[in-house]
């Protein structure tokens, strides 16, 4: 198995630290990269990505990364030139976000249920396509245009990939969130392409919301969620709304995935690289080494996968929710955890 490691910036390397010791538990024998891309680099520098290590890179079977993003850089210059560009060229088309309420964690919902839900985020178009500019820069009259893309191919693409997945999920559920009502161009291809793939998925029952009711729901009874399929910047947001009303974002993983695997798909946490509370060796680890699960079950590595899922949950089941302790701990204790479940099977 050769991974790619890009730790990235603030707490990127702190969390990526901890997930590549719970990786070293399972699959010992992972050939690893690790790559400098980030603030530092750009500074020393002045590169974001440079082509030869996209090359590099596609030749790896994963990619896991931290986070990018720091104060000391002009925003969007990571952001876009780093991150996007990697979803971009590597046609992260599938943005997968799963969000569950584990026993023992504590949501801020005063009665949560039982969450248990996957966001398909398209990847790679929408507002995120870059198709945008200014006109009369500087002036009174400037003007700044984002355009959402929205292909039928795209759509498709992503839209059938949350049919499959609904239907290998026990509730076959799914919903589609957009906004139609102002949106009207992409909300009726986006509600033509689910008309379509659903005809060939009776046994998922289809819904649709629109993003601003979708937010009222996800905090009022998001127990109803089981599949959303939403477009890049939707499930943008919506996906830091369901990593907080299940126990927040340091518990929240995600898979960058080209499901026709021509690229390697790219694994990170949902969030970003924390600046507030980077250096202190607090964050919690956890979205990250959930993210190592997601990338050994998509390399069909499911017993690995399932061993890191079970420890988590154990830990979490367990784990003093007031003071879970430094970035470093946490590690550890899935590490161990991780370890004596190998040991005993
Ligand atoms: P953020 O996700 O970094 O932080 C939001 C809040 O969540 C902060 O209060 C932070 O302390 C907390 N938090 C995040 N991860 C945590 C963890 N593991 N444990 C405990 N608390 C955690 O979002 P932001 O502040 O909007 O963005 C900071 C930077 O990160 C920006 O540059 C942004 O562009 C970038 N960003 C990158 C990614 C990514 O690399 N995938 C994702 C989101 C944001
Ligand atoms: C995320 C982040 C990124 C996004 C940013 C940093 C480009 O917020 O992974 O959720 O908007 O996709
Ligand atoms: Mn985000």
């Amino acid at each position: 198995m050769r991974l790619a490691v890009i730790p990235g910036d603030g707490i990127g390397p702190e969390v990526i630290a901890e997930a590549l010791k719970v990786l070293n538990e399972v699959v010992p024998a992972a050939e690893i990269t690790r790559y400098d891309l980030g603030a530092a680099r750009w500074h020393a520098t002045g590169e974001l990505l440079p082509e030869s290590v996209l090359g590099e890179l596609r030749q790896h079977d994963a990619i896991l990364l931290g986070a990018v993003g720091d104060p000391s850089v002009p925003s969007g210059i990571l952001e876009r030139g780093l991150l996007l560009r990697l979803r971009f060229e590597l046609d992260h088309h599938v943005n997968l976000r799963p969000a569950r309420l584990y026993p023992g964690v504590r949501s801020p919902l005063a009665d949560p249920q039982e969450i248990d839900m996957v966001v398909v985020r398209e990847g790679t178009e929408g507002p995120y396509a870059g198709n945008g500019g200014l006109l009369r820069k500087d002036t009174p009259h400037e003007i700044a245009t984002e355009v959402s893309i929205n292909t039928s191919f795209g759509v498709e693409r992503v839209v059938r990939d949350a049919f499959a997945r609904a239907s290998n999920r026990p509730r076959r559920h799914l919903t589609l969130v957009h906004k139609t009502n102002v949106l009207t161009h992409a909300g009726s291809l986006w509600s033509r392409v689910v008309e379509e793939v659903s005809l060939q998925h009776p046994d998922v029952t289809v819904a649709y919301q629109h993003v601003d009711a979708a937010t009222i729901h996800m905090v009022t009874n998001p127990a109803r969620y089981d599949v959303i399929v939403t477009d890049n910047l939707f499930g943008d947001i919506l996906t830091d709304l369901a990593a907080a009303v299940t126990g927040g974002i340091g518990l929240a993983a995600s898979g960058n995935m080209d499901a026709t695997r021509r690229n390697p798909s790219m694994f990170e946490p949902v969030h970003g690289s924390a600046p507030d509370i980077a250096g202190q060796g607090i964050a919690d680890p956890t979205a990250a080494v959930l993210s190592v699960a997601l990338l050994l079950d998509h390399l069909g590595e499911r017993e690995s996968a399932r061993r890191i899922e079970a420890s988590v949950a154990f830990d979490l089941a367990t784990r003093d929710h007031q003071s879970p302790g430094q970035t470093y701990a946490i590690g550890d204790r899935l590490a161990a955890l991780v370890s004596s479940n190998v040991r005993t099977g």
